[in-house]
């Protein structure tokens, strides 16, 4: 396993759709346990292949990081999702910037295994929201894209500070 450079907001690739992946290979199973181990490693719930500069629809997912039992989904689509509520979250490619942002408080989502079997997965509370969190990424949509123009300028402005420090 190896630890991924994680690409920070601005990186054209979090902007780019990711492409369905169309065999489980032993790469797309390597891609997986490194994204893990950058996600653990970097202390984050969750994890898209774009944030490692891959356009591939894969995402891991652990909201439980001290049980270790992640959730590996490729392909991964939203089909139904119920009562939106607004909470606060973060992303790994925009460090120290939190945001609410009103999502499905439950969903279901199909994806497929590592074992390339189709599953359906039905989740609630933080799970739910890393999921679409992650969906997201994969459709090139990031958290600040949803908040009100002022609020997500003062953060791109925030980001623009960052950046001319080095410090992003
Ligand atoms: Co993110």
């Amino acid at each position: 396993m190896a630890k991924l450079e994680i690409k920070k907001y601005g990186d054209p690739v979090l902007r780019k759709k990711s492409d369905f992946v169309q065999k489980i290979s032993k790469d797309i199973k390597r891609l997986t346990e490194d994204m893990l181990e950058t996600m653990y490693s970097s202390r984050g719930l969750g994890l898209a292949a774009p944030q490692v500069g891959v356009s591939l629809r894969v995402c891991v997912i652990d909201v439980d990081p001290d049980k270790k039992l992640p959730l590996v989904m490729v392909n991964p689509k939203i089909v139904s999702g119920g009562n939106k509520i607004l909470e606060q979250e973060g992303c790994l490619s925009l460090p120290e910037i939190f945001a609410e942002v009103k999502r499905f408080s439950n969903i279901a989502a199909e994806y497929t295994d590592l074992e390339g079997k189709n599953k359906t997965i039905e989740a609630e509370g933080l799970l739910a929201r890393a999921i679409q969190h992650e969906i997201d990424h994969l459709d090139a949509k990031i958290f600040i894209d949803y908040l009100p123009d002022w609020k997500r300028k003062n953060i791109e402005k925030e980001i623009k500070r960052r950046k001319k420090k080095g410090d992003w």
